[in-house]
């Protein structure tokens, strides 16, 4: 029965698939989630975002005009709108605006086409799925295969979608109690870079959450501390009252990699939280020049970095090419 699933073992980092297999499909479609299973991952990422009838699905955010093809869609032309957002104005096609059904004709599309020329071969091929959709991707797959892949769902703009009607906890916590994943044993992560939104998950369901952070500013609901405060011991202290771990950008663990490590591995630790960095991609790669460059990586080197990681002693990563997370962790 695919439903009922153990625990994973937390005897070694786990690999976060972000955005699926996003290095090599186009990002949050099921071909990207799939061949992130295939490759060995232990968690599939979704972002979640609402659609008009409050189902979630999985987008890096509600402004769906770079991954989609929702432009060529006369039908929809009307819906192109601009609207502030966390403090940003957006122009666009945005999730929220469009039903399910108005959603599923649409088809996904490579955002970084110039980064990424080979994901553009699947552009077309997949829709939008929902976040119910990938859990029962994660089950099926898990069942299949005899080992257990998990989902680590972010909510995207969750005071934002609050703020117009359509929370996205209680579709979260639905969609996870329909799938029997809903208990702090289940291989589900959540994370969010919003506080508000974390406290209310935590009073709400015992599945495990992320405090997500980033290098500079404050999370994006107003909360009343800076990230820097956040990660003070007196911060990380506070994050483990409502959270299981953190998602911290990696450079907040590595500023420079001819450096030492700040101790936020180690403080995050002493108070009892999982570290889990983003994000490891072709990108950014992180090392020193000749062995790093724009949309690039040498063979060997994002496993390089990767490995340099797990030694400082991080819990798990995402990255967008899990085959080389497994590589890394097998040779770190
Ligand atoms: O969720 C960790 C990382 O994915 C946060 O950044 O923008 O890729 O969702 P983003
Ligand atoms: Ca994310």
């Amino acid at each position: 029965e695919a439903r009922v699933m153990t625990s994973l073992p937390e005897t070694r980092p786990i690999v976060i698939a972000h955005r699926g297999a996003s290095g090599e499909r186009p990002e949050h479609t099921l071909l990207s989630y799939d061949l992130a299973i295939d490759q060995g991952a232990d968690f599939i990422e979704p972002d979640l975002v609402s659609t008009k009838d409050g189902v979630l699905v999985a987008r890096h955010e509600n402004n769906i005009t770079d991954t989609t093809d929702v432009a060529d869609h006369a039908e929809f032309a009307d819906r192109k709108t601009t609207k502030t957002i966390d403090g940003r104005q957006e122009t666009g096609w945005f999730t929220e605006d469009f039903t399910l059904a108005e959603l599923r004709t649409l088809r996904a599309r490579e955002r970084l086409p110039q980064l990424r020329p080979g994901n553009t071969a699947y552009d077309g091929q997949a829709a939008i799925p929902t976040f119910a959709e990938v859990i029962a991707l994660a089950q099926r797959r898990s069942a299949e295969l005899g080992r257990v892949i998990g989902v680590y769902p972010e909510t995207k703009h969750p005071g934002y979608f609050a703020s117009i009607g359509l929370p996205l906890e209680p579709a979260l916590l639905a969609a996870l109690r329909e799938a029997g994943w809903d208990s702090a044993e289940a291989p589900v992560f959540i994370q969010s870079f919003e506080v508000a939104n974390l406290k209310a998950l935590r009073a709400e369901t015992s599945v495990r959450l992320i405090q997500l952070l980033a290098p500079g500013g404050s999370p994006p609901d107003g909360g009343t501390e800076s990230y820097a405060a956040m990660i003070t011991p007196e911060g990380l202290a506070e994050i483990a009252t409502y959270a299981f771990g953190i998602g911290p950008e990696k450079h907040m663990i590595l500023p420079d990699w001819n450096r030492e490590p700040t101790s936020l591995v180690a403080d995050a630790h002493a108070a009892g939280l999982r570290v889990h960095p983003w994000t490891f991609r072709a990108e950014n790669m992180f090392l020193p020049q000749p062995l790093r460059g724009p949309g690039i990586s040498p063979d060997g080197a994002m496993e390089r970095e990767i490995a340099r990681y797990i030694a400082i002693g991080v819990d798990g990563f995402f990255t967008d090419y899990p085959y080389r997370g497994v590589q890394g962790r097998a040779s770190a």
